[in-house]
């Protein structure tokens, strides 16, 4: 496993996909720590589709020693479904795109991916990092999920013959301030909590949870993302991925308590069945994490749920 060092200050640093609840946190973070920091987007007219666009923008005067690539095609479970093919070579070509351009400008860019574990086996439990590529990806999330595989195997395959120094880290779901405000394009803890203060607001006597409530998830608070992102300046060449996660987990039904404690939502809780689960478990392994992130302090779940829903009562 790589080692960690010092991280420095005063980087040329940049994030691809800076509007997105990743990119936007992250941008800010790095932006508060003294680093110097461009950002783009698809929205802020770098659409990283175009080769000669994103060849443009990492090809800077100043050359960029670090680029976090958080840019990316996703959407809910349906969405990712319903477009399937093309959130797959979207992502797969954004990516293409990305190491042709370093390798083709500067070889020196060390690129900071984040994966999302939707992209382990479906039948995985604890997901060990040994495991990542020992099975199918689950149907509900096939095409994204094999589009972070695929990400994987065009880093490595640049890193073999190029040397292009890669760190690839696997997340579990995020929640936290900063997602959008819509409950359709929101990542799931946060889509709650703003269905749930909708149904508080309308006096509703009950909240429907989609499914049966059963599947366990672990979930990552926004800053814990951050800091792990930050901290992965100072690793290098982790190509094969490395879990970030704490290995736990909470029941959809229990993270709908939660929030409704929180919030002083009186109604009861539902479960409509209609609605497909995704995979029964997942949890990442903390085994290898602990040994790169020694003294890494999480956020209490508890207050991270109370700050987001905080952050929604100011924002709809
Ligand atoms: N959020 C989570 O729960 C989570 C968990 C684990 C891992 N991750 C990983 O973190 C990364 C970021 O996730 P996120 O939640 O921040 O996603 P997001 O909110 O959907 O943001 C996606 C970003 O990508 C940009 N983008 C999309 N297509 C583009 C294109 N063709 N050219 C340039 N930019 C484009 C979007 O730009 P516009 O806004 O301009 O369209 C937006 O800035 C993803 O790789 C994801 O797998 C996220």
């Amino acid at each position: 496993m790589a080692e960690l060092f010092n991280i420095g200050n005063n980087m040329k640093i940049a994030v691809l996909g800076k509007t997105g609840f990743i990119g936007q946190n992250l941008f800010n973070r790095l932006v508060e720590d003294g680093h110097d920091v461009i950002g783009c987007s698809k929205s802020t007219g770098v659409d990283l589709l175009d080769y000669n666009l994103t060849k443009q923008f990492i090809d800077t005067e100043e050359p960029l020693e670090v680029i976090y690539n958080v840019a990316s095609h996703g959407g809910s479970m349906r969405y990712v479904r319903d477009y399937a093919a093309d959130v797959i070579s979207d992502n797969l070509q954004m990516t293409l795109n990305l190491y042709k351009a370093i390798n083709e400008t500067n070889r020196n860019i060390k690129v900071i991916q984040p994966f999302s574990n939707c992209s382990y086996p479906g039948d995985s439990s604890v997901q060990h990092e040994e495991n990542w590529l020992n099975g199918d990806v689950h149907k509900s999330v096939f095409s994204f999920g094999n589009s972070k595989r695929g990400i994987y195997y065009i880093s490595k395959c640049y890193s073999d013959q190029y040397k292009i120094n890669t760190v690839n880290l696997l997340f579990p779901n995020t929640y936290g301030p900063g997602d959008s405000t819509d409950p359709n394009h929101t990542h799931a803890l946060n889509g709650m909590i703003i269905r749930m203060l909708h149904a508080k607001r309308n006096g509703d006597d009950k909240f429907v949870v989609w499914g049966t409530g059963q599947p366990v998830r672990e979930w990552a608070y926004i800053d814990d993302f951050i800091e792990a992102l930050v901290k992965a300046i100072d690793l290098d060449n982790v190509v094969y991925p490395l879990n970030i996660g704490q290995e736990r987990g909470y029941s959809i039904a229990e993270s709908a308590k939660m929030i409704k404690e929180e919030m002083g939502y009186e109604g009861e809780i539902v479960f409509d069945t209609n609605y497909q689960d995704g995979d029964p478990v997942k949890i990442m392994s903390k085994e290898h994490f602990h040994k790169s992130f020694e003294d890494f302090q999480w956020y209490d779940h508890r207050q991270g749920i109370a700050n987001t829903i905080k952050y929604y009562e100011d924002k709809i």
